[in-house]
C-alpha cells in the first residue's frame, strides 16, 4: 500500500522529493511494468496539485499511443510532430507550455487544460515515449518540476524495460 498522506503538510519542493520517494519504493517492490507505470501516474497525480491529467504516451511504430494515465478520456494516438506530446518527440527534448491556448497545434484532450510540461523517455538514444502532465490553470509548471520529473523519468529508466512495452 502506498501511503501518500504525508504530503499533506509540505511545500511543494518537498512533494516532488516525497514523490520520487514513493516512485523509487513503487518500482523496487514491483516487477510488473504495467502495475508499475500505472502507480507512477497515481503518485504523481497525488503529489502534484492543480493538474488535471498526467500520464504516459508509449512510441510505437513511429507514433505515440495512450499508456496509463489519470484524468479525463485522452486522444489514443498523437503523431510524431503533432501537439506539444509529438513536438517533444521531435525535439527529443522537454518542453513546458505556460499557455497552451497559445501553442501552435496544442491537442486539447481536456478543454480546461491550460499549461502542460512533456518530458521524453529516452534510454541511450532511444525515445520510447512521453510523460504529460496538464494543468487548469496557466503557468503552472517551472524549472524545479522539471528538474523532479527528469529525475523520475531517470529513476523509471533504471527499472522498466521500455523495449518490451512498446513492441
Ligand atoms: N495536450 C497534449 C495531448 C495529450 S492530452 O493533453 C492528454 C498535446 O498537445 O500533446
Amino acid at each position: 500500500m502506498i501511503k501518500v498522506d504525508a504530503i499533506n503538510n509540505m511545500n511543494e519542493i518537498d512533494r516532488l522529493k516525497y514523490m520520487n520517494l514513493l516512485v523509487k519504493g513503487q518500482l523496487s517492490s514491483e516487477k510488473d511494468h504495467l502495475a508499475n507505470i500505472s502507480n507512477v501516474t497515481a503518485i504523481i497525480k497525488a503529489c502534484i496539485d492543480r493538474i488535471n491529467w498526467c500520464g504516459f504516451y508509449l512510441l510505437k511504430h513511429n507514433e505515440l499511443i495512450l499508456g496509463p494515465f489519470q484524468g479525463l478520456p485522452a486522444c489514443n494516438r498523437i503523431q510524431i510532430g503533432k501537439g506539444v506530446c509529438g513536438k517533444s518527440v521531435e525535439l527529443k527534448e522537454p518542453i513546458i507550455v505556460d499557455n497552451v491556448l497559445t501553442f501552435d497545434g496544442h491537442i486539447a484532450c481536456d478543454e480546461n487544460s491550460r499549461s502542460e510540461i512533456v518530458l521524453p523517455i529516452i534510454v541511450e538514444e532511444n525515445i520510447y515515449g512521453v510523460l504529460d502532465i496538464d494543468s487548469p490553470f496557466f503557468n503552472r509548471f517551472n524549472d524545479m518540476h522539471l528538474k523532479y520529473l527528469r529525475e523520475l523519468v531517470s529513476i523509471m529508466n533504471q527499472y522498466i524495460n521500455w523495449d518490451a512495452l512498446v513492441k
